[in-house]
């Protein structure tokens, strides 16, 4: 089995890792890596999707890897939707628009965190954050048994016009506007490391955005000095990092 994940700040990371751990020959891939290396081609007969609900649908680039990917007749496909607390129901219907061809989802799961969306809101103390995870550790049990077993269930409701979700694309995808960084910056290359778009290049040790950004917040929560930010109003809130996944496993 193979699962191909994105994450910024790691829940969707820790929701594969699950799966990992309790499933024999489950294969997690990185979503950015899997673009990079052009690895479109799937061969495994059971495959799943992991990632945030990014304004009620899938991140820019698990959209885009989606879209090119070549997927064998009868292959088992599901998908799980980590929100900050809201629903993924448009992103699985979302999802079998990208398939097309490739067949439709043979089941899927919401799971329901915290918020990341640091530009946005506040994000979660590590105390929310870690009842949030707590309180789903059986709905994700659960499903992996469903998973295991091959279990079917489809999406049977309407697809969506994703009006919010396009909005969202227009205002923020390829572009980058109030990123900044100030003199709390030590030049550690972390922010450019775990940008799954290249959007940041190091220029006199400090980074510098390109103008393609996907809007994922992932730079900015891992600053270990907190010494990015967004315009001036992210200055006072708390960043954000799964409790259980270590910086080196997003990077
Ligand atoms: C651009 C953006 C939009 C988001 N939109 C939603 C949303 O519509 N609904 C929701 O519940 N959470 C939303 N979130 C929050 C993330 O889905 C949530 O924090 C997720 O658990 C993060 O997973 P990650 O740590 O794997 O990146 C958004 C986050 C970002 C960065
Ligand atoms: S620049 Fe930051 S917010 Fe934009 S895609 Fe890269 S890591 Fe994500
Ligand atoms: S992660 Fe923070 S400290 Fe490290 S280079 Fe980027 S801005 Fe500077």
């Amino acid at each position: 089995m193979r699962i191909y994940y994105f994450t910024a700040t790691g829940n969707s990371l820790y929701v594969a890792k699950k799966f990992k751990d309790k499933i024999e020959d489950c294969e997690l891939i990185s979503i950015p890596k899997a673009l990079k290396n052009k690895d479109f081609n799937v061969e495994d007969s059971v495959i799943g999707f992991v990632y945030p609900i990014h304004c009620g649908s899938l991140p820019i680039v698990v959209e885009d890897f989606i879209s090119k990917l070549n997927i064998k007749d009868k292959t088992y496909i599901f998908a799980v939707g980590v929100t900050g607390g809201g629903e993924a129901k448009v992103s699985f219907s979302h999802i079998n628009e990208l398939l097309g061809e490739n067949g439709n989802l043979s089941n899927y799961l919401c799971v329901k965190y915290i918020s990341n969306y640091t530009r946005a809101g506040k994000n979660p103390t590590k105390e929310r954050a870690l009842k949030a995870i707590k309180l789903n550790e059986n709905i994700l049990d659960d499903f992996i048994e469903v998973i295991k077993g091959k279990e079917v269930k489809t999406v049977d409701y309407k697809a969506s016009k994703r009006i919010l979700y396009n909005g969202w694309k227009n205002l923020f995808k390829n572009k980058d506007k109030g990123f900044n960084v100030n003199d709390k910056c030590i030049g550690c290359k972390m922010c450019k490391s775990i940008c799954p778009v290249d959007n940041i290049e190091m220029v006199n040790n400090k980074p510098i955005w390109l103008g393609k950004c996907t809007d994922c917040m992932a730079c900015i929560n891992i600053c270990p000095k907190e010494a990015i930010n967004i315009g001036n109003k992210t200055l006072k809130k708390n960043r954000y990092r799964n409790p259980f996944i270590d910086v080196k496993e997003l990077v």
